[in-house]
């Protein structure tokens, strides 16, 4: 029997695959996630570990886990949390969930997207606080994206996905990616693959589906942020610091930017004090895969890929390069 140690709240019905195997589950059951202490302390002994995107995977947590830590399987899809060199010297086996949050991810694109130009967020805290309105044709208008083009930074599941909902409700689509948009999706979307700068200069909603690197750290920076048409929008579900937080302030509150719609953020969970005070920028939660079937299926597929490992089998859906 081995000692899985998962580091927060995750939902029960993902566990079921820990439980048939009969591994010893040790979870966090604190209404606040763990401090680096309790985390650390967490951790002891553990031959596998199911970590969430705010833990640091790094020496110091894998020295506490100790020697025979195996795997350490990421709820999401991203890993930018965890030292991938550290744990590949160490031969641990590091796992994420891509395949089973695309479609959940993409919807809270859209649903930004959408709530930041027809400026729904607004109108609702509108309606909440009381304030008289009446129905007018020139009353809270926002923009038709019908006449768009979406520029997508990065075109992998997430992004391809949130490609098929844009040109569903009548947009342009083009991208810039490391890796281009698979060649069946291109062509049924018409998606048209641009160098990054280009993409920036042209399209009227800038989208982020990329995940989170050196290369990608602050891609929308001051520059390319300035280079964005005037009156264009930003969407970011990826990750918080591929985006200079600050710049974008700045460019909303000059007026460049027209708006944007944010789940994520560059020191989360703080939220760069003026984005809070702007009526057109829409601030979620970090909630891009935040639904109850997609939750459970992250879960169980990092507990298929602690019992894969820890049977002495290849990981389901490793890292690359695991
Ligand atoms: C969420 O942000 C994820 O990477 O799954």
């Amino acid at each position: 029997m081995a000692k899985v140690c998962i580091t927060d709240a995750v939902p029960e019905a993902g566990l079921d695959g820990l439980r048939a195997a009969g591994h010893e589950i040790v979870s966090w059951a604190g209404e606040q996630p763990p401090t680096r202490a309790e985390l650390l302390n967490q951790v002891r002994g553990a031959d596998a570990v199911l970590s969430v995107l705010t833990d640091g995977v790094d020496d110091e947590l894998l020295d506490a886990a100790g020697r025979q830590l195996k795997v350490v399987a990421n709820i999401a899809a991203g890993f930018n949390n965890i030292d991938l060199e550290t744990c590949k010297r160490r031969g641990i086996v590091v796992t994420a969930t891509p395949g089973v949050l695309f479609e959940s991810t993409a919807d809270t694109a859209f649903g930004l997207l959408l709530m930041t130009t027809r400026r729904f967020g607004q109108a609702e805290r509108l309606v909440r606080a009381g304030t008289p309105w009446r129905y007018r044709t020139t009353f809270m208008l926002g923009r038709a994206i019908q006449s768009m083009t979406i520029g997508l930074i990065g075109a992998g599941q997430i992004g391809t996905a949130m490609a098929r909902r844009c040109k569903a409700f009548g947009m342009q689509i083009a991208y810039a990616a490391e890796h281009p948009m698979k060649s069946a999706a291109r062509d049924e979307l018409a998606a048209v693959g641009l160098p990054l700068d280009e993409l920036i200069a042209t399209s009227d909603v800038i989208s982020l589906h990329c995940p989170l690197t050196p290369e990608t750290r602050h891609i929308l920076n001051a520059e390319r942020l300035a280079a964005m048409k005037q009156g264009a929008y930003v969407i970011n579900t990826a990750r918080g610091a591929c985006i200079d937080e600050k710049a974008l302030a700045e460019a909303l509150k000059s007026g460049h930017l027209a708006g944007a719609g944010l789940d994520v953020y560059e020191h989360e969970p703080e939220i760069d004090a003026d984005l809070l005070e702007m009526e057109n920028v829409v601030l979620l939660p970090h909630l891009g895969s935040a639904t109850a079937e997609t939750r459970t299926k992250m879960t169980g597929l990092a507990v298929a890929n602690v019992v894969a490992v820890l049977e002495g089998k290849p990981a389901v859906t490793p890292v690359p390069g695991f």
